[in-house]
């Protein structure tokens, strides 16, 4: 009997039977599931090919979402050209849902789809399975990817490449300093570092080693990434808060935080579904707090051995309030006093807040820029080869430069690059060196008109890229599908 079956029988009422099938769960190998990319491939002609690979899709319940299994797997999934050529995403069904029950909610609400042309932040980004999911879902929206860790931007921007959309930027920031753009946010994905008992657990050590006093300072963290969330969310709009955590200290917890101020009485009222065999748990506020009036609007814990996913947990708000009253500083409650003291030399109410001095924040006209709006010779470098080659035009849509490298992004980061860092710009379409522009296959998806340019064939090993003074460039079809701009022979 391990720590963990004890909690989760005192917790959640378990017999120490259902806990212990809740722990194999935990430790089988997951299959393998895939989230296909419908800006670059119909989902018919993505079931067909798969099927002609040999390829056997089970649906999920996000209908581009699948299980997949395959006949041969000499290639790794990752290394195909379906993967390379960004048809698909490997992404774990369960991490899939915050996602698509945040656009569930939006959908349902008349005024956001009225307004859609927003900016979504996802506040922990890498790799970038949840951006990408935003980016296809919003795709007149901009989503703000955000990732801290400096080791983990670069498999973030491989797959913004592979994936190639056009209104995605990313920042690399504490999370915790998006405080200073109260309001900011149309919606906002927290998908929160946790101490990832619902994956770690595969490895049967780490079981062994689960303790509840260990996840305090994740916790803590969580709590302050929650409150930085509610805080930069507009009135109207909608947050998403998950972890690939069960326990409630990561979950319940952190959203209570948010209510824990003045006189809230939150109840707790856990729904054990035995029929559906879904457990809802239901965050209810009894009596509103003026200053934070986030609406739950949906919660799910994904439990292993009943949906045979990863351990999972994700919850969806909207801010009812027409406006915060909020004061950052104000009215703190004793608990949660401290929170930012410990942890940072500045607290929050200091005169000099801690995140003043991060590099997000544009000192008027001392902001250096990362993402730099290409130049008129630049432009017309990227013009010319477009109209040359391919006898068409870029798509409506602004240009950006980062080192060599050319973004093309449909929304114009020129105003917001005096607020945020940029260190990536979107659909990576191309270099330009010694004044000459070599595309990148995403080049394709950025052009007006696409049908009148030659097609061909191409094998996974031309694919490769190795792109050497190509004469011509043409579409490259692989199978049934498009894998983007490549050189004619
Ligand atoms: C669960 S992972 C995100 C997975 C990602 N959303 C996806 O779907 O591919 C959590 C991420 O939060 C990042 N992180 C850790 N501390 C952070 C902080 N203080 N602010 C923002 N991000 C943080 C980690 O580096 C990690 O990449």
């Amino acid at each position: 009997m391990s720590r963990f079956s004890d909690y989760l029988q005192a917790t959640f009422e378990f017999s120490a039977p259902e806990a212990e099938e809740i722990i194999a769960a935990m430790k089988q190998p997951l299959g393998k599931s895939i989230r296909v990319n419908t800006r670059k491939i119909a989902l018919e002609d993505f079931q067909t090919h798969a099927q002609e690979q040999g390829w056997e899709l089970t649906p999920t319940d996000i209908p581009e979402v699948f299980l997949i299994d395959r006949e041969d797997t000499s290639i790794a999934l990752g290394n195909t050209l379906e993967h390379q050529a960004g048809w698909f995403y490997i992404q774990e069904v369960a991490a899939a849902h915050p996602p698509h029950l945040l656009r569930e909610q939006i959908m349902k609400n008349e005024k956001w789809k009225v307004n859609n042309g927003g900016i979504l932040l996802d506040m922990c980004a890498a790799p970038g399975g949840k951006t990408t999911q935003l980016a296809d879902y919003f795709p007149d929206s901009l989503v703000i990817a955000n990732e801290v860790n400096r080791t983990r931007t670069p498999q973030l921007f491989d797959n913004l490449d592979r994936m190639g959309y056009d209104n995605i930027a990313v920042v690399s920031c504490d999370g915790r300093f998006f405080q200073n753009f109260p309001e900011f946010f149309d919606a906002v994905l927290l998908d929160a570092p946790c101490s990832g008992e619902g994956t770690a657990f595969r490895d049967g050590a780490v079981i062994d080693h689960w303790h509840e006093k260990n996840i305090d300072r994740i916790a803590k963290l969580q709590k302050q990434l929650m409150e930085t969330a509610e805080t930069v969310v507009k009135p109207e709009g909608f947050l998403s808060y998950s972890t690939c955590t069960l326990n409630k200290e990561e979950n319940e917890k952190v959203i209570q935080s948010l209510y824990s101020w003045e006189k809230a009485k939150v109840k707790e009222k856990q729904r054990n579904d035995k029929k559906t065999k879904i457990d809802n748990w239901e965050l209810i506020i009894e009596d509103w707090i003026w200053q934070k009036n986030m609406h739950m609007l949906f919660s799910k814990r994904f439990w292993p051995h009943i949906e045979h996913t990863g351990g999972f947990f994700a919850s969806i708000f909207q801010k009812k309030s027409p406006k915060t009253l909020f004061v950052k500083g104000e009215k703190k409650s004793e608990e949660n006093k401290g929170d930012f003291v410990s942890e940072n030399p500045q607290s929050r109410t200091s005169t000099a807040p801690f995140w003043r001095s991060y590099p997000i924040l544009a000192a008027k006209g001392q902001q250096k820029l990362i993402v730099n709006p290409v130049t008129k010779g630049e432009r017309e470098i990227v013009e010319r080869f477009i109209s040359k080659n391919l006898k068409t035009k870029l798509k409506p849509g602004f240009l950006f430069i980062i080192r060599d490298g050319v973004y093309f992004n449909q929304r114009n980061l020129g105003p917001l690059a005096q607020h945020f860092y940029f260190v990536h710009g979107g659909m990576r379409i191309g270099t330009i060196k010694n004044n000459s522009f070599t595309p990148t296959h995403h080049l394709l998806w950025c052009l007006t008109e696409t049908s009148n340019i030659p097609q061909r064939q191409i094998t996974r090993e031309e694919f490769e890229w190795k792109v050497k003074n190509p004469e011509k460039w043409c579409v490259g079809r692989y199978g049934r599908g498009i894998v983007g701009i490549v050189p004619t022979e």
